[in-house]
């Protein structure tokens, strides 16, 4: 599946993942700049931040209170925002966009 994530400069990245690769994963693997995953995906430091679009909403899973809590911290916070070392890659998320903050920290 593919997943593109657009850096906050414009920068458009678009990646062919493999299914079950946390999207956190894939943007390190890749050296997506925007990523950090300093914690190695262990929802703890919350600069793995991006901004995905509500009509992706019903095919993620839902907002854990871990989750919900780190994402209280990030610099600029959004009704969209989710962790990306919570999403795993699946076929559903195919085309998947990620728009990523200016900072992470
Ligand atoms: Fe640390 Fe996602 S990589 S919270």
């Amino acid at each position: 599946p593919i997943v593109t994530f657009i850096e906050h400069d414009g920068t458009v990245i678009r990646i062919d993942a493999p299914n079950q690769r946390s999207l956190m994963q894939i943007a390190v693997d890749n050296g997506v700049p925007g990523i950090l995953g300093d914690c190695g995906g262990s929802c703890s430091c919350a600069t793995c931040h991006g901004y995905i679009d509500t009509s992706w909403a019903p095919r993620l899973p839902p907002i854990s209170e871990t989750e919900a809590f780190m994402l209280e911290g990030v610099p600029e916070p959004r009704e969209t925002s989710r962790l990306c070392c919570q999403l795993r890659m699946n076929p559903d998320l195919d085309g998947i966009v990620v728009h990523l903050p200016q900072e992470q920290v």
